[in-house]
């Protein structure tokens, strides 16, 4: 499966695991590499720089083919020393880097100077067109379905996907609610050159998170998630549970900082989530798309299908309706 996005990065299918806070470690990013498609060692995930370049070689013995790094920019209280990670991801060779979030400008011309690919991972057609004019090599854009940071448009992918490739030149992939062949062959008719999944990735066999919370993402419906942040501009799609739904009643009452939510929201309690595998200790990340995943394989055997349900769509049943089947 050829598109100009698997020829850009070198990998076999326009299939991508992006970015995931605690999810997007070596295991995970190097089963997604050996499957043939792309994933992203997240670089936050790693205490300091230096681990970070720890995990980065340790990548590297469990695959040779092609990975990234992504580096997340958000809003913090105590920002982390981006540069140093910047630094860290550069010193080791690493070939493609995802950004995502605000102000991606200097991290962007500073990979493009030491001759890496940047994927600019972005909500809005003119974040798009502004990361294109910037210098990113292609763009992941995320529609209002995606786990994590979806923006305050509210624009789902069915319209964000093509009203982008209408814009964007350099290739772009599609974000959001991906998570089966048929997502896939959607969004190249929409415009885009493959997909990037977040939600169908953390619930794969090689997933360094508890089997439990996969379990909860297999039973969990495409109702079960939460908009946090609305009322502070930082929006969040997370998992719905007894936490989330805490957070958003103190939101609905108006006028909530976020002194008043930070001991439900801290990151260390998402991360115990993730360690201890009870669903309802604190706040963690996925999409609508947990309506789609009805099983946990290895990252091997979801690629596989995705692409062979993908090929079988396109070969016979919309060439059946083209009347050429
Ligand atoms: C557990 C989890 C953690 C995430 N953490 C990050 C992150 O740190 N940085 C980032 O750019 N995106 C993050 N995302 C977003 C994903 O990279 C991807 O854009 C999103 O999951 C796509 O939507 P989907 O879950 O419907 O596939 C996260 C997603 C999940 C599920």
């Amino acid at each position: 499966m050829k598109t100009r996005f698997t020829e850009l990065v070198g990998v076999e299918y326009p299939i991508v695991q992006g970015g995931m806070q605690w999810v997007g470690r070596a295991e995970l990013v190097a089963a997604v590499a050996n499957a043939g498609a792309l994933g992203f060692i997240t670089a936050l995930t790693q205490p300091t720089p230096e681990d970070l370049a720890k995990e980065i070689k340790r990548c590297k013995e469990l695959t040779d083919k092609p990975f990234g790094v992504n580096l997340t920019i958000l809003p913090a209280l105590k920002p982390p020393p981006y540069a140093e990670y910047r630094r860290a991801i550069i010193e080791a060779g690493v070939k493609v880097v995802e950004t995502a979030g605000y102000n991606p400008e200097e991290h962007i011309s500073d990979f493009k100077s030491h001759g890496i690919k940047v994927i600019h991972k972005c909500t809005a057609v003119r974040h798009a067109l502004k990361a294109e004019r910037i210098g990113a090599d292609a763009i992941s854009i995320d529609g209002f379905e995606c786990a994590g940071h979806p923006g305050e448009d509210d624009i789902p992918g069915l319209i964000l996907i093509p009203a982008a490739a209408d814009k964007v030149k350099i290739p772009m992939i599609a974000s959001g609610g991906f998570a089966d062949g048929r997502g896939l062959v959607a969004a190249l008719a929409l415009g885009a050159e493959g997909v990037n999944m977040g939600t169908r990735f953390m619930c794969t066999v090689e997933s360094p998170i508890h089997q439990k919370i996969k379990e909860q993402i297999v039973a969990n419906d495409e109702r079960a998630t939460d908009l946090i942040f609305r009322t502070l501009k930082n929006t969040a799609r997370v998992a719905k549970n007894a936490v989330s739904q805490e957070v958003v009643a103190i939101e609905r009452k108006g006028g909530a900082t976020i002194d008043d939510i930070k001991h439900l929201v801290a990151g260390a309690r998402g991360k115990v989530v993730y360690e201890e595998g009870d669903p309802d200790y604190g706040i963690w990340s996925a999409g609508m798309v947990q309506g789609l995943i009805h099983d946990i394989p290895t990252c091997a055997e979801l690629v596989r299908k995705i692409v062979s349900d993908a090929e079988a769509i396109i070969a016979q049943r919309l060439d059946r309706m083209a009347g050429r089947g």
